[in-house]
């Protein structure tokens, strides 16, 4: 059981450069399936939900090969439909290669996938546009195989803008016959990158990015190359990390476009930004104020991803604040260990409120989810004396070092694995 230790009480100050994007590689790793040759990758995270996809993907035949941020996969042949139980209850993504899988075999094994336990997380919307494409579904237990002889092109209206139901979609229509629209997409970041990457490699994909994507499936994708973008949520996580400590830092290469109402609220609580093409820039010396009411929910508004991190910095703010939590009703548990710091948060149902004013102290606390294990760890930057957060292979999953990032920002902080 890996833990972090921190020293808190310091103002963080100094210069870190933002890690590729999980959720924008993720995907865009599942595509790599769709086409018969070579994906290359650049600045791919290298975290252990890319590493948990690359075992997936070479369990159904494709060559994978990593050097640092560059990976390259080899998805010439595919020679497995069936994705390995091991690594699909590992890491909920997964379900993302059912797609894939589906637009280039025409059937798919699979299981109930995994991930963080941050509430109920069914998979009935990827489900459901997958038969709208034409996939025909069997259960058996916890597993489920899945068959198209060609998918083809369809209507297909979301109930609600499920990020990876949008990614499924699409990855089964590019390949499919005729045109498929999707209604009610989630307009995130990451879907516009996996459609420019799609579009990069061959197919004909408008309106990602946006509510209503329209695929038209092509016979046939090609090999590309493809960057992945800055991650807005560990960008996110490291200014609500100097909000909340304190101090000055410059976060370069964060995403400010994709960060919009994040910074808001970090204006409101008393932090001066700058924001450029190179990165952001962020400084806290005041006190922190309440910013009121908050409530997560889909992009552009506050990331559900950052919720966990908000709370540290506003329990410390002057003046009563909530957070409504819009996306997973599970998220809000990270409350009960943040109180063991003296965070004062009260949950009722999806809301979180704190009087303010809190001073946090140091404690051994543990993660149980990645973001909220991050949050643990931006509270341990808060409290006085030493914190230790267990469960560091939650905050593995996203953050490539953790400990190195904010070491480079000044903290006080040591692991052991
Ligand atoms: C993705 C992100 C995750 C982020 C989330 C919301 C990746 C790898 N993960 O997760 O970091 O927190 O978007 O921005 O990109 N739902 C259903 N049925 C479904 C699918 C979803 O009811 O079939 C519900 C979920 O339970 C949840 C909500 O829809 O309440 C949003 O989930 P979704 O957008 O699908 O999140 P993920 O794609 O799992």
């Amino acid at each position: 059981m890996g833990w972090i230790q921190i020293r808190g009480g310091t103002p963080l100050r100094g210069e870190v450069s933002i890690q590729g994007s999980k959720n924008a590689a993720l995907p865009i790793m599942a595509a790599s399936a769709l086409v018969p040759g070579v994906t290359v990758l650049m600045n791919c995270p290298e975290i252990s939900d890319v590493s948990c996809m690359c075992e997936l993907l070479k369990c159904v035949g494709a060559k994978v090969s990593r050097e640092g941020g560059r990976l390259v996969i080899d998805a010439s042949r595919i020679s497995q439909h069936r994705l390995p139980e091991e690594h699909v209850t590992r890491m909920r993504s997964s379900v993302i290669l059912a797609g894939a899988m589906l637009g280039r075999c025409g059937e798919v094994f699979f299981q109930y996938p995994g991930g963080c336990v941050i509430g109920d997380r069914p998979i009935d919307l990827h489900l459901a546009a997958l038969k709208k494409l034409g996939a025909v579904f069997t259960e058996d237990g916890g597993h489920l195989a899945a068959r198209a002889s060609r998918l083809e092109g369809a209507r297909i209206v979301l109930d609600f803008p499920s990020v990876g139901a949008t990614e499924n979609a699409v990855l089964a229509a590019a390949l499919a016959k005729g045109t498929t629209e999707i209604y009610r997409c989630a307009a995130e970041p990451e879907i516009s990158a996996l459609c420019d990457f799609l579009n990069g490699a061959g197919a004909r994909i408008r309106g990602g990015g946006t509510a209503h994507i329209t695929v038209e499936g092509v016979p046939r994708l090609h090999e590309s190359q493809w960057r992945v973008e800055p991650d807005r949520i560990v960008a996110g996580t490291y200014l609500i990390g100097v909000l909340a400590a304190g101090g000055s830092a410059r976060l370069l290469r964060a995403p400010a476009r994709q960060l919009t109402e994040v910074l808001k609220v970090a204006r409101r609580m008393g932090a001066e930004i700058a924001a450029d093409r190179e990165g952001i820039s962020v400084e806290r010396t005041g006190k922190l104020q309440s910013p009121g009411a908050l409530e997560t929910g889909v992009y552009p508004a506050i990331p559900t991803d950052l919720q966990s991190p908000l709370l540290v910095a506003l329990c410390q703010a002057q003046g009563k604040s909530s957070l409504t939590e819009r996306i997973f009703n599970g998220r809000l548990a990270v409350a009960e260990e943040l109180n063991r710091m003296g965070a004062g948060i009260e949950v009722e149902g999806n809301c979180a409120r704190m009087a303010g004013g809190s001073f946090l102290t140091g404690s051994s606390v543990t993660a149980r989810e990645l973001r909220g294990g991050a949050a643990l760890v931006l509270a341990g930057l808060c409290a006085g004396g030493y914190s230790r957060v267990y469960n560091r292979r939650f905050i593995d999953r996203g953050y490539e070092d953790i400990v190195r990032d904010l070491k480079s920002l000044g903290a006080d902080i040591g692991s052991e694995t």
